[in-house]
């Protein structure tokens, strides 16, 4: 489990670059992340924070590599966009997982979460769809939600050229997802409270 101090760093870290947005509606999409578990939740049941306060903490985490891309690579994209889409574009995940409880009554280690229920949208497809429910977005970042899995999204090339013109119509796209590998790859596996507990047995 994420460290709680780190937890409630990240929450108001989002809730105020939210905030920073004011775009109309922003206010009621902060509460349904608050009331429907987006701060508490995991980002995986198995792979990259997979732990609560991971979904926060992914997003946040991709929210930085993508402005840092943006910068890097002259992009030029609003920080509205930056914020909107790196923080929200795993919205689809808000309700989505349960712990797994074993037969034997004990938590999966491997496994610690599952999937709870089914709403066969699609990943990106329901991120667009649960965000666009409280504000609205341009058409670049209802794109770049929409797509962020790029390749890894069954539908992105199941037309041939498809690939190009998602890329033509968003050439931010690449950094988004590379912002979202890079992040997963590198940064939400570092459970931070396995870092405190080697912390405190080297200080121990
Ligand atoms: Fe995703
Ligand atoms: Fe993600």
């Amino acid at each position: 489990m994420i460290d709680k101090q780190q937890a409630a760093k990240n929450k108001v870290t989002i809730v105020n670059l939210l905030k920073q947005t004011e775009r109309e509606g922003i206010e009621g999409l902060i509460h349904w992340l608050d009331t429907d578990g987006f701060f508490e939740s995991p980002a995986s049941t198995q792979f990259h924070g997979n732990y609560d306060g991971g979904l926060a903490y992914h997003s946040l985490n991709v929210y930085e590599e993508f402005n840092h891309l943006n910068e890097r690579y002259n992009l030029g994209l609003e920080q509205d966009t930056i914020t909107l889409v790196g923080l929200l574009h795993d919205a689809c995940k808000v309700g989505l997982y349960e712990p797994n409880i074993l037969k034997s009554g004990n938590r999966s280690e491997s496994k610690p979460y599952k999937t709870n229920g089914e709403f066969p949208f699609g990943h990106g497809e329901l991120s667009v769809y649960y965000v666009q429910q409280h504000i609205q977005l341009t058409p670049e970042e209802a794109l770049l939600i929409r797509w962020h899995m790029e390749k890894y999204d069954a539908t992105y090339d199941f037309v041939n050229g498809q690939g190009d013109r998602i890329r033509n119509a968003v050439p931010s796209l690449c950094a988004l997802s590379c912002a979202d590998k890079l992040a997963s790859a590198y940064i939400d596996d570092i459970n931070p409270s396995k870092v405190s507990q080697q912390q405190q047995q080297t200080q121990a």
